[in-house]
């Protein structure tokens, strides 16, 4: 027997990344809370972004606008100008657009709920997901490239992308965690990132090694199929 999010969960306590917007396994089984509008900010800005060069923008941004309020009394041209160098400038457009929805409709806090995340602007199914699991511990799915990569191999299923996406969103729903749906979407992330990589998948070190189709039959390598362009 496999238990994929409890494999999961207890690498992720030992080897979770460190970032300036998340809060540690252990401080949060402490009972430390993730402040809402960081993890929405981080995700806004991992979209197309990597970790690394994310930091600094996300410190900058919570520096200069410590509170969604803060962000969306903030002049456009102030916060256009914070955020050069991201690229995708649509993304910050609806950034303001939302901190100012955020303020007007929810008296500036962060709604729990995944459906009225998705009424935000900016924020689709990806962004709602993280947002509910990681900031309020709702058992919402998050599946972004990194765990559709985690999907194909853990079922080592060949349906190609685009078309496996539901498929996969089906699989990854039934491995996330119901007592630690926060944590289990940022490790099944990091896993994707760090050692489930789209080349050189790191197996020897994998946690899930046990629980994977794939790597018994030696396939990683191929998944994800995607159609071609
Ligand atoms: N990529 C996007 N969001 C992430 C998160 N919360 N943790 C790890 N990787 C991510």
């Amino acid at each position: 027997m496999c238990d994929v999010s409890e494999a999961l969960l207890d690498w992720y306590d030992i080897h979770a990344r460190s970032m300036p917007w998340r809060v540690m396994p252990a401080d949060r089984k402490a009972g430390v809370r993730p402040d809402p509008y960081a993890v929405w900010l981080s995700e806004v800005m991992l979209q197309q972004t990597t970790v690394a060069a994310v930091r600094a923008y996300h410190s900058k941004f919570m520096a200069l606008w410590p509170t969604v309020s803060d962000l969306a009394a903030a002049e456009d041209a102030e916060v256009m100008a914070a955020w050069a160098g991201l690229g995708y400038y649509a993304r910050a457009r609806n950034l303001l657009k939302c901190a100012r929805a955020v303020v007007a409709d929810h008296g500036g806090r962060f709604p729990q709920d995944h459906d009225a995340l998705l009424k935000l602007p900016g924020i689709g199914p990806y962004t709602a997901a993280a947002v509910s699991a990681i900031a309020f511990d709702a058992p919402s799915t998050v599946l972004d490239g990194n765990v559709e990569r985690v999907m194909a191999r853990l079922h080592d299923d060949h349906t190609p992308l685009p078309a496996a996406k539901p498929v996969f969103m089906d699989y990854a729903r039934r491995h996330t965690s119901h007592s630690r749906p926060g944590d289990y979407a940022q490790a099944v992330m990091d896993l994707g990132a760090t050692i489930c990589t789209p080349k050189s998948p790191a197996c020897g070190i994998c946690p899930l090694r046990p629980c994977c189709a794939a790597h018994a039959a030696g396939t990683q390598a191929d998944l994800p199929k995607k159609t071609p362009k």
